[in-house]
């Protein structure tokens, strides 16, 4: 069984962040997301993996996942010059997927179950394709699906205004070759993408066979700022080990589980796991966590953070309380002078709320 990961797409929703970054390469507990579905998908024994990446954020995808070989996976990479939806980047993928069965999952989602038991069923059943669906609250964001009592597939629609269900496509779906015949004959949805909830409604369509399984533990789809503080919250408490490699210093205090990275050292500070610090970050009279992820290379200085995600080389100093927030690259924030007043210099699309 062949893998194919969607990692091109846009990423509007985690703007600013995405105008520079890739939004699979977003840091979850300072892991990308991205490499959170390879480890599932080389746990599962998929080792040929396509990965379907966009002129614009191709290159950095290539840097950090590097030939694979770290994740045990081989990779061959798929340029989509441009993000027409989730069938068209299975169509752009056919040299590679050839007619093999394969596991496509979306390089933005985040999810707890490991798939190596799917896999397993796919290979094993006669069945066209299988998909992952949870129950979720809000489900006009997703494709959703309605199920029999035998949980086969009865219908499935994209981002339905009125939903039939609760059931949510979670990104994670099984396909048997039948999958590009299917393709082959939808149209562009209103939102002007090749849908493959459409191709796999069409495989319905036309009589084939379609299960399900429904997950229940938790699968995170990380669009926004506060479904990716969610997904931190709940990988840290899931997978944060409280591993020290830095230096913590005799006036600091490290309570719960708390990583700190190779070179980073920690003084006068409190930290309150989980959190993750990562390598050569320099923590001073500050105050830190819980749920919080700081990148590589950090200098906090001074302040309080809790609930928040820093990606690399952010500085901090003299910040009373930072919570609930999610810091960008590179990013400064200091306090300086008595005026009261703020001083800044922000990206597009950025929001400062005090
Ligand atoms: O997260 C689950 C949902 O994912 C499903 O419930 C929906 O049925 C499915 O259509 C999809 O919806 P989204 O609107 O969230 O998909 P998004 O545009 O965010 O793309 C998902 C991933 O696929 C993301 O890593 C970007 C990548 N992608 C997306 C498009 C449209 C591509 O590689 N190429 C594309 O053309």
């Amino acid at each position: 069984m062949k893998g194919l990961v969607l990692s091109g797409g846009k990423g509007t929703r985690l703007r600013p962040i995405t105008h520079t970054a890739a939004k699979q390469l977003i840091p979850v507990a300072n892991k990308p997301i991205l490499f959170f579905v390879l480890d599932n998908l080389a746990s599962a024994g998929v080792t040929d993996i396509g990965i379907v990446i966009s002129p614009e954020t191709g290159d950095a995808i290539r840097d950090a996942v590097g030939d694979g070989s770290s994740f045990g996976i081989d990779v061959t990479w798929i340029v989509q010059d441009s993000p027409r939806g989730l069938a068209h980047a299975v169509m752009v993928s056919r040299d590679f997927l050839g007619d093999s069965p394969f596991v496509m999952y979306l390089g933005d989602n985040l999810i707890e179950t490991r798939i190596g038991s799917f896999v397993e069923d796919f290979e094993r059943s006669t069945t066209s394709a299988m998909v992952l669906l949870k129950s979720v609250d809000n489900p006009s964001a997703f494709g959703i699906a309605t199920v029999d009592e035998a949980g086969r597939l009865t219908r499935l629609i994209e981002k339905p205004s009125n939903p039939q269900s609760d059931l949510a496509l979670v990104g994670v779906y099984f396909f048997k070759s039948a999958i590009h015949e299917a393709i082959s004959v939808i149209e562009p949805s209103s939102r002007g993408e090749l849908e493959i909830t459409d191709a796999i409604q069409r495989l319905l369509d036309s009589g084939a066979d379609v299960e399900s399984r429904i997950i229940t533990d938790w699968w995170l789809d990380t669009g926004k700022k506060d479904d990716l503080l969610a997904a931190n919250t709940t990988v840290l408490e899931t997978w944060c080990k409280g591993i020290v490699r830095g230096k913590v210093d005799a006036s600091s205090r490290l309570v719960g589980r708390v990583d700190v990275g190779e070179g980073s050292v920690i003084r006068g500070s409190q930290v309150e796991g989980p959190v993750v610090i990562g390598r050569n970050c320099t923590v001073t009279d500050s105050h830190i966590g819980p749920f919080t992820s700081i990148g590589d290379g950090a200098t906090i200085i001074d302040s309080h953070v809790r609930h928040a995600v820093l990606l690399e080389s952010c500085t901090l100093s003299g910040v009373e309380q930072l919570t609930d927030s999610l810091i960008g690259r590179n990013a400064t924030i200091t306090r300086n002078g008595s005026d009261g007043a703020m001083r800044v210099s922000i990206g597009d699309d950025s929001y400062i709320e005090t």
